[in-house]
């Protein structure tokens, strides 16, 4: 299939590429669901806030210092998005980033965000060349800690009152992990 956007990663059932606007109401299906929404910084999400989001990223550049680039991730099969990670990467200090990501109810459980975020983070760390990758979760978010921990983060702060979300001050964990831990693991 001839592509028209460009591929960053690969894995044995997926593809991390860039968002087009064919993606837009698979993006809006999943960000509009409340469960999804739960533990992020947006609620209410409308049709047409996807349309500009989408519009935005597959416009916009990855690894651009104080920016979030957003990497849709699709089923190699059919190439239809089942979910997105973000990289943040860090205006004070470009060779750190920072991580998100959401995948589409109907398509967890299976280990698919696993999947992507180990392709997602050699390539961050292989080929951009990161020196440090960190997160931070909700600590009720049981189902991305899981995610974390399981891809070799290391918790390293529990940040009491770290964010307003939803007129509630959220307490986050830290976690992180370094390019030499990740390469010596994998490579
Ligand atoms: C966080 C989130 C991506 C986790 O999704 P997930 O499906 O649990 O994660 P994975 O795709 O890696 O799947 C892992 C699960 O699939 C299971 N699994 C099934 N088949 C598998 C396979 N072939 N390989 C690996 N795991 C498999 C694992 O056992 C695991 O289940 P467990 O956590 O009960 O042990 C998802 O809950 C989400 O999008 N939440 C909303 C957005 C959000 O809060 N994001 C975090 C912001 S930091």
């Amino acid at each position: 299939m001839e592509k028209s956007y460009d591929v960053f990663a690969n894995s044995e059932r997926l593809v991390i590429r860039r968002f087009g606007m064919q993606d837009v109401q698979s993006f809006y299906h999943y960000r509009s669901n409340p469960d999804v929404a739960r533990y992020q910084s947006w609620e209410n999400y409308t049709l047409q806030d996807a349309e500009s989001f989408v519009s935005r990223q597959s416009a916009s550049s990855p690894d651009q210092p104080g920016t979030w680039f957003q990497y849709a991730v699709a089923l190699a099969t059919s190439d239809q998005i089942i979910g997105d990670c973000a990289i943040h990467t860090l205006g004070a200090d470009p060779r750190i980033v920072e991580l998100g990501f959401t995948l589409a109810p109907e398509h967890q459980g299976k280990g698919y965000m696993h999947e992507a975020l180990c392709a997602l983070l050699d390539y961050v760390f292989g080929t951009l060349n990161k020196h440090k990758l960190s997160a931070f979760a909700d600590v009720r978010n049981t189902k991305s800690i899981h995610v974390l921990e399981r891809l070799g983060m290391r918790r390293e702060g529990h940040l009491l009152e770290n964010y307003m979300s939803k007129g509630q001050w959220i307490d986050e964990y830290q976690y992180a992990i370094l390019q030499s831990e990740w390469l010596n693991k994998h490579q």
